[in-house]
C-alpha cells in the first residue's frame, strides 16, 4: 500500500475501499473506486443557495420519496484537480465545467449553480482532500459536484428543495487503451429536442442497454448513432469521437443529442492551433465505410475527462466492421499534448488550469 495519502487528521474513508491510509500506488487506483471521505454541501431552499460545507460523505441521505430518486431530477459534472509540474495543485477548466452545469440544471428546471459557487466548492473539495491527490503525471482528483431535487413529495413538480453536493474519487492517470466500438442498431439514447446534451442520468440509464448489447457481442462499448436514420454517429456511452479522414479531423457537431465534452472543445482549439484541419461535421457510418475502402481512414478516438483519449480499433454493427489505422500518430500526439496541458507541463494554454494552492 502507498502512503502518498496519509496524514494525520487527513480525511478518512469509513467502509470505502479508499480509506487514505489504504490508498494503493496512484497506477493502480483505477477509476471512482477511492472517494473522499467528505463532500461539499450546499442547500437551496427555493431562493437561494446556502454558504457551502464540509460534511462526512455518509452522513448525506438522499430521501427516496423525492424526485432526484424517482423522476431523475438531478444532473452532475465531472472535472479534475491536478498536481502541477511545480507542485501546484489547479482545477483543468471548471469555469467551463460551471458553464455546462448551469445549461443542464436550465434544462431540467434545477436552480442553478453559479460560477463563483462551484468554482468555491471544488476548491473546498480538494483542498479537503489535498493528500489524496496523486504526485504531478501520476493521477488526478476527480471530482463529482450534483445538484438533485432534495424534498419528500411524490408527484412531477419544481421541488422546493435541492442539494447540491461535490464527491472527489483519487484517479490513475488513464492508460492509452484500444477499444472496438458496437454502432447499435435499435436502441437510441438521445432525439433532438431531448435530453442528450445535457449530463444527467437520464441518458446514463437510456444507454446501459446498448452498452449491455455491445458487451455481450464481446465490444468494449457503444456508439449512439442518430434517432432519425441510425446512420449518423453520434458519441461512445461517456466519450466524444474524433475520426481522421484523410488529413481532416473529424467530430461529429453539437446537434443537441451529444454531450458538449469538454475535452472534445480543448482537442478541437489545440488542435487548430497547431493548424490541423479540425471540423465538426456530420460522418455517416457509410462516410467511414467509403474512407476505409478509399484507403484514407486513419486513426480514431473517444475523448472524454474520465479517460482522456482512447483509440478506437474498429466499430462494427451486424453488417460491417469499420477499422481504423493502429498507427495514426496524430492520435498519441494529441493525447500527450492534452495530458500536458491539464497537468501543467507546458506553459500553453494557461487560462485552462485555475490554480488553488502551491
Ligand atoms: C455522454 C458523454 N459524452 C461525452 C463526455 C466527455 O465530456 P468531457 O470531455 O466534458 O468529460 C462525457 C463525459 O463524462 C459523457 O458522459
Amino acid at each position: 500500500m502507498s502512503a502518498y495519502g496519509t496524514e494525520p487528521g487527513a480525511p478518512t474513508n469509513d467502509g470505502n475501499p479508499g480509506e487514505t491510509s489504504e490508498l494503493p500506488q496512484p497506477e493502480d487506483l483505477g477509476f471512482g473506486r477511492y472517494l473522499g471521505a467528505h463532500l461539499v454541501l450546499a442547500e437551496h431552499d427555493g431562493a437561494r443557495w446556502s454558504a457551502p460545507g464540509l460534511l462526512p460523505r455518509q452522513a448525506l441521505c438522499v430521501p427516496v420519496a423525492s424526485a432526484g430518486v424517482q423522476y431523475g431530477l438531478s444532473v452532475f459534472e465531472g472535472l479534475k484537480a491536478y498536481r502541477g509540474a511545480d507542485g501546484g495543485v489547479h482545477l483543468f477548466r471548471p469555469q467551463a465545467h460551471a458553464h455546462r452545469f448551469a445549461a443542464s440544471a436550465a434544462r431540467l428546471g434545477l436552480p442553478a449553480v453559479d460560477e463563483a459557487l462551484f468554482v468555491e466548492s471544488c476548491a473546498m473539495a480538494v483542498d479537503a482532500h489535498r493528500k489524496l491527490l496523486p504526485p504531478y503525471g501520476r493521477g488526478s482528483l476527480y471530482l463529482r459536484p450534483t445538484i438533485h431535487a432534495d424534498e419528500e413529495f411524490l408527484g412531477l413538480r419544481r421541488a422546493q428543495r435541492h442539494r447540491y453536493s461535490v464527491v472527489v474519487s483519487a484517479c490513475s492517470d488513464p492508460a492509452m487503451k484500444r477499444l472496438r466500438l458496437w454502432a447499435e442498431p435499435h436502441l437510441i439514447r438521445a432525439a433532438v429536442g431531448g435530453l442528450g446534451a445535457a449530463k444527467t442520468g437520464a441518458n446514463y440509464a437510456a444507454g446501459l442497454a446498448g452498452l449491455m448489447h455491445a458487451q455481450a457481442k464481446a465490444y468494449d462499448d457503444v456508439v449512439w448513432l442518430d434517432a432519425a436514420t441510425h446512420t449518423r454517429l453520434g458519441e461512445a456511452g461517456s466519450m466524444n469521437l474524433f475520426v481522421r479522414i484523410g488529413s481532416r479531423l473529424l467530430t461529429p457537431p453539437l446537434d443537441g443529442c451529444i454531450l458538449a465534452g469538454i475535452t472534445r472543445d480543448s482537442l478541437l482549439q489545440m488542435a487548430r492551433r497547431a493548424r490541423l484541419d479540425a471540423v465538426e461535421c456530420e460522418i455517416s457510418l457509410d462516410d467511414l465505410a467509403i474512407a476505409q475502402q478509399r484507403g484514407e481512414l486513419g486513426g480514431a478516438f473517444g475523448c472524454g475527462t474520465a479517460a482522456r483519449i482512447v483509440a478506437i480499433d474498429e466499430i462494427g454493427d451486424s453488417t460491417r466492421c469499420i477499422r481504423f489505422s493502429a498507427q495514426d500518430a496524430c492520435v498519441s500526439r494529441l493525447c500527450a499534448a492534452l495530458k500536458d496541458v491539464q497537468e501543467g507541463g507546458t506553459s500553453d494554454w494557461p487560462q485552462w488550469r485555475y490554480g488553488l494552492f502551491g
